[in-house]
């Protein structure tokens, strides 16, 4: 079958649906692709690079006219009439707010395939152009906040004065709001984030945030989402933007229930309350806007000279990378319809996937699927009831001077009565169990590997001791010595290897 790459025709698309590197990918599955002259001009693929990759340049009513069409955004209803009956087209459609699209494509029998209805369950992660896509949003939506932000994101001591880092505040911990605050982390500011899904506050932590919880009860949700939030929570989450707005410098809003008009976080007055300079970027100004004032598409500066940003193309803002991911996404979209790996695409309506971003087949709007059982997150569970242990009580002070009493007594017993040389090593024996005892104890748990590997390399003493045996010319010392030199050398380096393979787990890497 033959792959078209049409030109994108709405207004301010940078992105295409193909780049060289997909099309060498279209081309491993027996595709033949032609790419529409200019399609990746925007995103910076020049004619040239998509036919050294393998694909065709031609003009768009051959990129139109193939057997499966390649689009970022879905047609619109006038270029339907450009696809030949039967065709195939992908892009996304936002099948549920096109009805009328829908049926224009269901009359000329052409079978749409809607990427931002992939059902968001773990199978269909590699299709999931909503999450690759916000996960670019989400990074370049902290470069805008710095861009229009007048000062440093991080801290700096510098000769001419201090610089505080800036503080920034996360609303929504998705997939754009933990791109954003790892983009955020990373350029030094100090972050904030809340979220009603509790669950997410490690993946806050983990990417150097701080997780601000809102006290008050949510429902759980069982399939990763948030469910709507209810009065008692948007009235202490309000009271938290109102305390946080006072004291943070960026705000970037992320929040979205799916299916519902984006939450309304932050007021006019909190944004009033806001210090000059500050920016807040609302990445849902298209459904609704999370924040009072935000416009889809504009840059407005309030009266009190807070910049509030409501680009609705912030992917596109990065158009080589989000075009390269965006078509990975649909070359993923083709090795699952293409199993035979011979050009030909196979449609599996028993597959939930498939069947869930098949909006309409056969003539057939195929609009809404039917629900998907999905399982991001582990349905809410009573936890099992354990035992609960007694705790450790901390020894009393009388136990505690009856055993350094008995100690003393064994001490001064032993060198009293026992014959040399004893008396000495036993008082060897007993000052370093006290100072290993507190040496130890002091070592943070985390080091105790390293502090071990250090200890074992004292067991080289018997290294030495087995060498100077080795020299008896008894054949049993000399065993003995050569099973002790064996044993104490694997004790030395296997500590080190140990050790190394521990520190390796901290770095970074090159
Ligand atoms: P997601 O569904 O992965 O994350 C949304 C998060 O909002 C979830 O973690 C949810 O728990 C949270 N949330 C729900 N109600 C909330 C509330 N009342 N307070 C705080 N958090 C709440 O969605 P994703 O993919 O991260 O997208 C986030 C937003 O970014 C969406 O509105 C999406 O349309 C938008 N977006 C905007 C782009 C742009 O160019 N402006 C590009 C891509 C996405």
């Amino acid at each position: 079958m033959l792959i078209g790459v049409t030109r994108e025709t709405r207004p301010g698309e940078t992105r295409a649906a193909a780049t060289p590197a997909t099309v060498r990918q279209l081309t491993g599955l027996g595709y033949d692709v032609v790419v529409e002259s200019g399609a990746g001009a925007l995103a910076s693929f020049a004619d040239d690079a998509y036919a050294e990759a393998g694909a065709r340049i031609g003009d768009a009513k051959e990129a139109w006219g193939a057997d499966v069409v390649l689009r970022v955004n879905g047609p619109d209803i006038e270029e339907v009439k450009n696809l030949k009956e039967g065709a195939y087209i992908a892009g996304l459609m936002a099948p549920a707010q096109s009805p009328e699209l829908l049926a224009e494509m269901a009359k000329s029998n052409v079978t749409a395939l809607a990427m931002d209805a992939v059902p968001r369950i773990s199978r269909a992660q590699s299709l999931d152009v909503l999450s690759s896509m916000a996960n670019i949003a989400g990074y370049r939506a902290v470069i805008e906040a710095a861009h229009h932000f007048g000062r440093f994101f991080t801290g700096q001591v510098t000769a001419a004065g201090k610089v505080p880092p800036a503080k920034v505040l996360i609303a929504g911990a998705g997939v754009a709001g933990l791109a954003a605050i790892g983009a955020a982390s990373s350029l030094g500011a100090v972050v904030r984030a809340t979220d009603p899904r509790p669950e997410v506050a490690d993946q806050v932590a983990s990417l150097g945030g701080t997780y601000l919880p809102v006290e008050a009860e949510t429902e759980q949700s069982t399939d990763g989402y948030a469910k709507a939030t209810s009065e008692a929570y948007d009235a202490a989450a309000a009271k938290l933007y109102t305390d946080q707005a006072g004291d943070v410098d960026i705000i970037i809003t992320t929040a979205q229930i799916p299916g519902r008009a984006a939450p309304r976080l932050v007021t006019a007055a909190d944004v009033a309350s806001m210090k000059p300079g500050s920016v807040i970027v609302d990445m849902a100004a298209s459904s609704g806007g999370n924040v009072e004032g935000s416009k889809a598409g504009e840059v407005i500066t309030t009266d009190n000279g807070v910049i509030i940003i409501g680009y609705t193309d912030l992917a596109g803002r990065l158009p080589a990378q989000a075009s390269q991911l965006y078509g990975t996404n649909l070359v993923n979209l083709l090795k699952l319809l293409t199993p035979e790996k011979n050009g030909e695409v196979t449609l599996d309506f028993e597959d939930v996937v498939q069947r869930g971003l098949t909006v309409t087949h056969d003539s057939e709007v195929l609009w809404p699927p039917p629900p998907v059982k999905v399982s991001a997150a582990p349905a809410a569970q009573k936890a099992p009831e354990v035992e609960a242990k007694p705790e450790r009580q901390p020894m009393s002070m009388a136990k505690k001077i009856s055993l350094v009493v008995a100690g003393l007594a064994v001490f001064f017993l032993v060198n009293a009565f026992a014959p040399d040389p004893i008396p000495d090593h036993f008082t060897v024996l007993s000052l370093s169990i006290v100072i290993g005892y507190y040496v130890i104890g002091k070592v943070a748990h985390a080091l105790h590997t390293p502090l071990m590997s250090m200890t074992n390399a004292i067991s080289g003493i018997i290294v030495a001791g087995a060498l100077i045996q080795v020299g008896l010319n008894n054949t049993v010392i000399e065993i003995l010595a050569g099973v002790a030199t064996l044993v104490a050398s694997i004790n030395i380096f296997g500590g080190f290897a140990v050790t190394r393979r521990m520190l390796s787990m901290f770095s970074k890497g090159a």
